[in-house]
């Protein structure tokens, strides 16, 4: 078994063998949507997107990134989902942008490009009856024109954390941006739904076919509601943004309570965060791992071997941005043309 649970989710989960943690470099940094924007070549943001190489801008659902991708960046060789979120800026007191860097987390740290850290949690209380997702499967979490708490409030599960350490969790977290320096960055999270329909498996907002558990926390077996009663694997996202360069009095905006960081999509306060899934898991790896009687994340906590690749074979994995254009160095507009809204 190898409870990856380790140094950053452990103290939520206290490691025993329900949760899957991958390292997941980067594959492209590219501006397409697959979910929201399907087909198009300049999707109004720049996301960053990690995962197996078949990602394209389509992503038609008939097509099953475990029989065309060839290589994947993240840690299970047998995962070929993609995962993304869109991409930090710091806007500078001269109105420029320069894209903050990203950090693997803990263990991850030579991750390409930062990444994306990947949880797939099973319920520490009754990890029975799990169904890890069917092919064609996909979903999100927040949207990006939300703008206020009360639009934020029909999302759940996404926050920032101001690192204090590397290793802070569960303490100095807000719903937007922090509003101060952070000495070690900035962590964000995104927790995706892990209720189900059990029928649909995408909607056309991308988020109406899974839902939340109806009291208390997944993680205690909190039941899922008559809606959704199927429990998914709870996938949770952490992304470290290096903010450190920039934690300096003279480089941030003079106006009190304000802060220089803004999404690739404009946002400057932070409600809009967003996560997008699609699955990808080939050969019933996933399925097998979750399952009740062999599963190493079901409650038989047998020992498993899934097959793992090191951090090394994972970035020899990459693509070609399709939307060739500056995304990094100093910018006077953000690409697609976004600008920091007020
Ligand atoms: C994405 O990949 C699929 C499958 O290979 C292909 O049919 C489609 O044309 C591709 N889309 C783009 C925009 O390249
Ligand atoms: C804008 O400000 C940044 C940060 O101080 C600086 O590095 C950059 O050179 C400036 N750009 C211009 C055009 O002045
Ligand atoms: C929040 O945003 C929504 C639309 O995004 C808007 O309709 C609503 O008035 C806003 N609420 C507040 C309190 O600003
Ligand atoms: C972190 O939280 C502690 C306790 O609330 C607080 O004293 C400290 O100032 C916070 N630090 C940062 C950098 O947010």
């Amino acid at each position: 078994m190898f409870c990856l649970g380790g140094l950053s989710l452990s103290m939520l989960v206290s490691c025993r063998n329900n949760v899957l943690k991958m390292s997941c470099s980067q594959l492209v940094v590219d501006r397409i949507d697959p979910l929201v924007n399907p087909g198009v070549l300049g999707s109004p943001h720049l996301h960053q997107l990690v995962g197996g190489n078949s990602l394209n801008a389509t992503m038609d659902p008939n097509n099953n990134p475990g029989e065309l991708s060839t290589c994947t960046t993240c840690t299970f060789p047998d995962d070929f989902s993609n995962y993304w979120t869109a991409v930090m800026y710091f806007r500078a007191r001269n109105g420029t942008y320069k894209r903050v860097k990203q950090v693997g987390a803990i263990g991850s740290e030579t991750a390409r490009g930062g990444g994306i850290t990947v949880y797939y949690l099973a319920p520490h209380k009754d990890p029975t009856n799990i169904v890890p997702f069917r092919d064609g499967f996909r979903m999100r979490n927040g949207d990006s024109s939300v703008r206020n708490a009360t639009s934020a409030s029909r999302f759940q599960g996404i926050d920032y954390t101001c690192l204090v350490r590397e290793d802070t969790r569960y303490t100095n977290r807000s719903a937007t941006f922090p509003d101060h320096m952070c000495p070690m960055g900035i962590l964000t999270t995104i927790y995706f739904p892990p209720c189900w329909d059990g029928i649909n498996l995408d909607s056309p907002d991308h988020y109406s076919h899974v839902s939340w558990p109806t009291e208390a926390d997944y993680n205690d077996g909190a039941p899922c509601p008559a809606t959704h009663p199927v429990k998914i694997p709870q996938i949770i996202f952490e992304v470290q943004w290096d903010t450190r360069e920039f934690n300096t009095p003279e480089l941030w905006p003079e106006e009190p309570g304000t802060q220089p960081f803004v999404w690739s999509f404009g946002d400057a306060k932070g409600y809009g965060h967003h996560g997008d899934y699609i699955f990808g898991w080939t050969g019933g790896v996933l399925s097998k791992a979750f399952s009740d009687d062999e599963g190493c994340l079901g409650p038989g906590n047998m020992l498993c071997e899934l097959n793992m690749q090191s951090i090394e074979k994972a970035i020899q994995c990459m693509m070609e941005t399709s939307v060739r254009e500056e995304v990094d160095g100093w910018l006077e507009k953000m690409p697609g043309g976004v600008e920091a809204e007020p």
